[in-house]
């Protein structure tokens, strides 16, 4: 099948080389020159692991080509994927300004049928938006299917080639056989493709990502309130993840969710509930509840120093949002670094991937350090913000060696709190006793 992505971000790429892989011939569109020169030179501009083998074999094999030109980049394509960007407006809701723009130039040069497809997180109503925007001008037939993505950052392309399921939202029986077409090398295990409407499909996508969300968050509850009941969060986790209603997975406490999908979905979606009327009470507390969470750790590292941490060198382990991915929006550790040092701190930091990102944002404000032992020398404690695996079993003696004091505030719950104990620690975790 030939097949056009417009925007090379993170899904656009993710997708464009996967579906080259399945043996689809897919030029990605994007207007930044630059981006398209490095990606055309073999040059990857995201970090996602395993995506980078994909791209080079594709690329090589001819099967994926990049362009800054929507019209050659369309040229006979069946499929045409919108990838966009759909940034926060000020007012939290998604701002389709990227994708009603180019559906406005798809109406001026298509010249053939083809299935239109957003990918990108929109809300509902959108592939009518598009719809009309294209219609708007166009000479030829065309669909607008609704087709959201799941994929985690870290393992976006196991998502993408094993995905649990694949929802479409479409009415036109013409776009339903491409689209099966296009997806049956993935779900070959039987992994059900799901049609519906074009408005359930969106709908879907927000309410899947705020549904973890609030999941975590009530993690994150559960685990405050077992810190005040001398509970402890992991076993209660075990306990209640065994119910396969409830399920193991997205049930770690935390110091909150962060990335660029959740914070910016449940906002959008509490903002849709609004437009209708809606008073989506939950959502509101996902929230709330989450931008307290991030921080959580502070106001114990003051209590362990004192009050006061001024004069004093804190150490943090993990910048990005999660482990595997050099992403750093909407990071705790972020905000972790700020309230650090508005209580006047100095804060050295390491992560294995996202410094260069961190830098770029902050520059001076913090100490970049090379490694997690160099990071912690002299330092007064340390600081765990992201889980990264090289963080789950350092050498306590050679931490313990570095450190001014033997304390770490873990916002990941790592280290097993006999063990901690028995080194000598003073250990502060999430919603388990220290
Ligand atoms: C999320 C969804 O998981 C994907 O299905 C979706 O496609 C994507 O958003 C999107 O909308 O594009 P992602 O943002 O890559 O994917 O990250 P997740 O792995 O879901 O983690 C989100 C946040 O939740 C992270 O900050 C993570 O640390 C936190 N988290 C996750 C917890 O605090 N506890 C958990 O048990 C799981």
């Amino acid at each position: 099948m030939k097949i056009a992505v417009v925007g090379t971000g993170y899904v656009g790429l993710v997708t464009g080389t996967c579906f080259a892989e399945t043996g689809n011939t897919v030029t990605c569109i994007d207007i930044d020159a630059s981006k398209v020169e490095s990606l055309s030179k073999g040059k990857m501009t995201i970090y996602e692991p395993g995506l980078d083998v994909l791209f080079e074999r594709n690329r090589k094999e001819n099967r994926l080509l990049f362009t800054t030109n929507l019209a050659e980049g369309i040229k006979d394509a069946e499929v045409i994927f919108l990838a966009l960007p759909t940034p926060p407006g000020e007012d939290g809701s998604a701002d389709l300004k990227y994708i009603l723009g180019v559906a406005n130039e798809l109406g001026k040069i298509l010249d053939h049928y083809a299935v239109i497809i957003d990918k990108s997180t929109v809300p509902v109503g959108t592939s009518e938006k598009v719809h009309a925007a294209v219609a708007a001008n166009a000479k030829v037939d065309f669909d607008v299917v609704s087709n959201p993505e799941f994929l985690r950052e870290g393992v976006a392309v196991d998502d993408f080639m094993k995905p649990d399921r694949v929802v479409i939202g479409t009415n036109s029986e013409r776009a339903k056989v491409i689209m099966e077409k296009l997806y049956a090398p993935l779900v070959r295990q039987g992994n059900p493709v799901i049609f519906m409407d074009e408005r359930s499909a969106e709908m879907t996508k927000y309410a899947a990502n705020a549904f973890l969300a609030m999941k975590i968050t009530f993690m994150n509850e559960i685990a405050n309130l077992c810190e005040k009941a001398g509970a402890d969060v992991d076993n209660v986790r075990r306990g209640i993840g065994t119910d396969s209603r409830i399920g193991k997975r997205f049930l770690f406490p935390g110091i909150g969710y962060g990335g660029s999908c959740f914070p910016k979905d449940v906002q959008a979606l509490g903002k849709t509930a609004t437009e209708y009327g809606y008073d989506f009470k939950i959502l509101k507390s996902v929230m709330l509840v989450n931008d307290k969470q991030k921080t959580k750790l502070i106001p114990r590292v003051k209590e362990y120093f004192g009050g006061e941490l001024k004069g004093k060198t804190i150490a943090l382990w993990g910048l990005a949002f999660k482990p595997h991915t050099d992403d750093i929006r909407e990071a705790p550790a972020l905000y972790n670094i700020k309230a650090l040092r508005r209580a006047g701190a100095k804060v050295v930091v390491f992560d294995p991937e996202a410094t260069a990102n961190v830098r770029k944002e902050i520059g001076k404000k913090v100490k970049y350090a090379k490694s997690p032992y160099e990071a912690v020398e002299g330092a007064d404690a340390l600081m765990i913000m992201t889980e990264w695996p090289e963080f789950r079993t350092p050498d306590f003696e050679k931490l313990s060696a570095a450190l001014n004091n033997k304390v770490i505030f873990d916002g990941r719950n790592l280290y097993d709190l006999t063990e901690m104990r028995t080194l000598g620690y003073d250990y502060y975790s999430i919603g388990r006793e220290d």
